[in-house]
């Protein structure tokens, strides 16, 4: 399962980057205005810093205004996935898009058929939000198994980016169920590596090495 970081914040997407564990980054227009930054500007970076895809979320309404949007963003790198929004005219500037050759990100998917949809118009990738779905008292991860089984009895090949992870759990069950990227909160991943008997254990050995007197260097 392909990792993604959900943020724009350079620091956190640099070190990430480094520890080798990133595949990818996902930003919307709230991740951009906590950054503070110019939009353009951070996602250049952010693209110069990766090499997976970088999502990037165009804000217009229409399907004219969001393909130019489309297409401005698609020019800044060609790690760019442009993020268009599960509408009718986002699945259209979609199928366009892709008819380009740019990789597509929709996202605010809440239903399968809703993925089932961008799936037809040739996404690349389809963002469930499984934190919100919970917000509103339905499991989000239902939703992500019910659009894996959909995907795999056609052979869809658009990839299920399952998005607003709130905690490692949901990574488990989405590694579970087969979905091939999971986009998270840098203190997430962070999370991932967190184990209270990983670290009593590696108290108890350095404890024990401390008392041998040796060194390994
Ligand atoms: C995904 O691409 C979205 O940016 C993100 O995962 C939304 O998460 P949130 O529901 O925590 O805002």
């Amino acid at each position: 399962m392909k990792f993604f970081v959900d943020t724009a914040d350079v620091k956190d997407i640099r070190e990430l980057n480094e520890s080798g564990l990133l595949d990818g980054v996902t930003t919307n227009p709230s991740l951009i205005k906590k950054s503070g930054r110019d939009f353009l500007e951070v996602v250049a970076e952010i693209a110069a810093i990766v090499d997976g895809p970088v999502s990037a979320e165009t804000v217009a309404l229409d399907f004219e205004t969001m393909l130019k949007e489309g297409r401005k963003l698609a020019a800044i790198a060609d790690n760019i996935a442009v993020k268009v929004p599960l509408t009718m005219d986002g699945l259209k500037t979609c199928k366009a898009l892709r008819n380009d050759g740019v990789m597509v990100n929709v996202t605010l998917c809440f239903s399968a058929n809703q993925a089932l949809l961008a799936a037809k118009a040739g996404a690349s990738f389809i963002s469930p939000f499984v934190g919100r779905h919970d917000d509103v008292g339905f499991d989000g991860m239902d939703l992500i198994e019910d659009i894996r089984v959909i995907y795999d009895n056609y052979g869809f090949d658009t990839e299920i980016l399952v998005a607003s992870i709130r905690h490692p759990v949901h990574v488990l069950e989405s590694a579970r169920i087969g979905a091939d990227v999971a986009t998270m909160p840098a203190d997430v991943i962070r999370k991932l590596a967190n184990h209270p008997l990983t670290d009593k254990g590696l108290a108890g050995f350095l404890k024990d090495w401390e008392t041998t007197g040796q060194s390994i260097l």
